[in-house]
């Protein structure tokens, strides 16, 4: 795994970050989040402050990504190119009464902005597939290149991921992915995501909540809750008597990378954390690259 390099912002990374936050509140569409809200009901995830630093760090990957695909195809000839939410929500965020542009809507909205757009965009979410879809339907006046180009599955993420690798991906022969993997906490199955993983051309941008992990971890080690550990054995793809070893959230977060860069040359990741170190919330949010050296590692801010 590659060290982080850090350094300080300039003021134009500072003005480019805000601007990126609220590009998140979908201003430049006038009021569509607030119409969207009004299909299903009004129903939205609702999460806490530090929620849409995921989808910040989302929004600087799609386009970039989508840039690199057009350079390569103009090199290499054509790819298919998907995209993958397999946790995907209900398009809608909300923190506090700030309505907000979920991970599905943030892809929508970076491809738009690109030349290359998807050729497939596939969408999942086990509880709000159904209002999902609806809303995504919705945009197709705004957006009419989506019309035709996007599925939303409505059941398990690690069904959805096993059957994607094999009737859309294990087909085509030049193809490329990028793949959102964001589970509240454990619910996604090593078994399942490295069947994506193993598919080589693709991209793959995963949320790890190593510190409840670890916590959870210690409640398994004391025979705890039962469930959990049988939910952890399938997270990890391991026999209990190997991540029970896994003693802090470094550990479980450099363990789960190790099992990523396995099948992924190229592994970054950044913490995400409110309040002091040790306290508070946590994730991790890593990112990996069938290229060992892809382009999108030199982005900055102001990409
Ligand atoms: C962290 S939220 C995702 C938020 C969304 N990616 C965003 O940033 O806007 C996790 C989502 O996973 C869904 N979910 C939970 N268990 C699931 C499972 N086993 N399969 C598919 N979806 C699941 C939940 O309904 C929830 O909407």
């Amino acid at each position: 795994m590659r060290k982080k390099r850090r350094r300080k912002k300039t003021a134009d990374e500072i003005e480019s970050l805000d601007k990126r936050i609220r590009v998140l509140l979908w201003e430049r569409y006038g009021n569509t989040l607030a119409e969207l809200e009004k299909i299903g009901n009004g129903v939205v995830n609702e999460f806490r402050e530090w929620t849409p630093l995921k989808l910040l760090a989302l929004s600087y990957f799609v386009g970039p990504y989508l840039r690199i695909m057009k350079g390569l195809e103009e090199r290499y000839g054509s790819t298919k190119v998907f995209y993958i939410d397999v946790f995907a929500g209900t398009g809608l965020n909300k923190v506090e009464d700030v309505l907000f542009a979920g991970s599905p809507l943030v892809a929508i909205d970076c491809a738009h902005q690109c030349e290359r757009k998807f050729d497939l965009m596939i969408f999942n979410d086990l509880f709000y597939g159904k209002v999902l879809e609806n809303r995504i339907k919705a945009l197709t006046d705004l957006f009419p290149w989506l019309e035709g180009k996007f599925i939303v599955y409505s059941t398990d993420a690690n069904k959805v991921l096993a059957d994607v690798v094999e009737k859309y991906l294990a087909k085509e022969k030049y193809k490329n992915y990028l793949a959102f993997i964001d589970p509240y906490r454990s619910e996604i199955k090593w078994k399942a995501l490295e069947k994506l993983l193993r598919i080589k051309h693709g991209d793959v941008f995963i949320t790890c909540q190593a510190r409840s992990i670890a916590r959870e971890i210690g409640g398994c080690r004391k025979g705890l809750k039962r469930e959990v550990c049988r939910e952890l054995a399938e997270y990890f793809g391991e026999d209990p008597s190997v991540w029970m070893r896994l003693e802090s959230e470094e550990e479980v977060r450099d363990f789960y990378i190790a099992k990523v860069n396995r099948h992924k040359p190229f592994v970054e990741c950044i913490t995400i954390r409110s309040g002091r170190v040790g306290k508070g919330f946590e994730y991790v949010l890593i990112f990996a690259s069938g290229d060992d050296n892809p382009d999108w590692a030199l982005l900055n801010t102001k990409s």
